[in-house]
């Protein structure tokens, strides 16, 4: 069935597509669920019936009840929520995901792939063996990396529960954990959990994804030149290091995040020193080691909620995250603390355009921008999944 291009809906007034989603929202009932992440524009989170983290939207996906999902967040995140809701299907009854943009990708995530995953699992079994290695997937990585996980005994997390999924793992002390994609919240995480430097290890294996990205990052003028070197330590698997390692890491980061600097953190301390700096555990390790908190989109939130009125704040994360705790809380003082503001561009691509065509299309029973979890990668990442959210953070 053809349905309008995107730019139809584009020319659109605001008012009649918030008509037209409100109508299709009211006719579909509970069959619908709409999931929205905090980095969503204002109108976005308007329609949302669950606003959440990655932990929040994983475990509303997993007891959603409904027939459809649409999830407004990134690609990962849609995947996800397919694993989880289908988990316990009866017969042949589905739940079904659309993303209103199923091309919205994540760069962090793009920067693990399996292949390069098995690639190195196969190095560091060469060089010091596997016994005792647990995978640990920051969810913001393929379904493809999370079933690998799931196949080795290993674990999904977010950013609100490494550190429990961590202790868990390391509850038996042989345990080592390699951890991806994330090689900042896997540096801040090693950190809280107490091991040196030295027995946490940077991989690089020639990783092109990695290389290719930063180096594009970098022609882009979004990271600053240098960035190569310093996000992509070129060790040798050298066996004694690797071997000492109780964490190793895998070189990913996220573009935004990485933009933040302790430098920032110091000027929002001169100019107001009663500031309280809380940032996303994405960013670099001397920064959130300067910083007073660190948390997930939702800690970040109920800090600042439960913070007193007056109350001054800087905060380290999405710019769309920032502009929310700004209207929501407009007694208390929300600075961010990187002028620039930097904003998830894939998230982003979210509009109330895209909304709306992609419920039209739900609601005629030819959805575009389904996103399926094909059942042999389904099944083992769903293991590495249910780990995950039995770790409260
Ligand atoms: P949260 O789970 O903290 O919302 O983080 C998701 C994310 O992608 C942050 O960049
Ligand atoms: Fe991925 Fe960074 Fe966007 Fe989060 S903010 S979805 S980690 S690119």
């Amino acid at each position: 069935m053809t349905r309008k291009p995107l730019s139809y809906y584009q020319s659109i007034p605001e008012e009649t597509l918030r008509n037209r989603i409100d109508s299709i929202r009211r006719r579909m009932g509970a069959r619908l669920r709409i999931l929205v992440h905090y980095y969503q524009k204002e109108e976005i989170l308007a329609i949302a019936d669950d606003v959440g983290d990655s932990y929040g939207l994983s475990a509303a996906a997993s007891k959603s009840g409904c027939e459809v999902i649409l999830f407004c967040g990134v690609r990962f995140m849609a995947e996800t929520a397919d694993i989880l809701a289908n988990a316990k299907r009866e017969g042949n009854r589905r739940v079904t995901v659309v993303s209103p943009n199923p091309d919205a990708g994540c760069r962090m995530a793009d920067m693990a792939t399996l292949a390069e995953l098995e690639n190195a699992w196969r190095l560091l079994g060469e060089a010091v063996g596997t016994e005792g290695l647990v995978p640990v997937t920051y969810v913001n990585s393929s379904a493809e990396v999370k079933a690998f996980c799931g196949k080795h005994g290993g674990y999904a997390c977010t950013s609100s529960n490494a550190l429990a999924v961590m202790r868990r793992v390391f509850a038996n002390p042989d345990s080592r954990v390699f951890f991806l994609p994330d090689q900042q919240l896997g540096r801040n995480v090693a950190a809280w959990m107490g091991f040196p430097p030295e027995q946490v290890f940077s991989y690089h294996g020639g990783n092109s994804v990695v290389k290719t990205n930063v180096q594009q990052l970098v022609r882009d003028g979004f990271l600053p030149a240098g960035s190569v070197e310093e996000l992509t330590p070129a060790a040798e698997l050298d066996r004694d290091a690797v071997g000492a390692a109780k964490v190793i890491l895998w070189d990913g980061f996220c573009p935004l995040h990485q933009r933040f600097t302790v430098e920032q953190i110091d000027r929002a301390r001169r100019a107001r020193p009663d500031v309280k700096v809380v940032v996303h555990p994405e960013c670099p390790r001397e920064v959130v080691a300067r910083s007073d908190e660190a948390g997930s989109t939702k800690k970040i939130l109920d800090l600042v909620a439960a913070a007193e009125d007056a109350s001054v704040w800087a905060i380290g994360t999405e710019r769309r995250m920032v502009e929310a705790l700004q209207r929501d809380f407009p007694t208390k003082t929300i600075l961010p603390l990187s002028d620039e503001m930097p904003m998830c561009h894939s998230m982003n691509t979210i509009t109330l355009a895209s909304v709306c065509r992609a419920l039209e299309g739900i609601e005629s029973g030819y959805p575009d921008g389904v996103v399926t979890v094909e059942r042999e990668i389904a099944q083992p990442a769903l293991l590495a999944l249910e780990r995950m959210l039995q770790c409260k953070g």
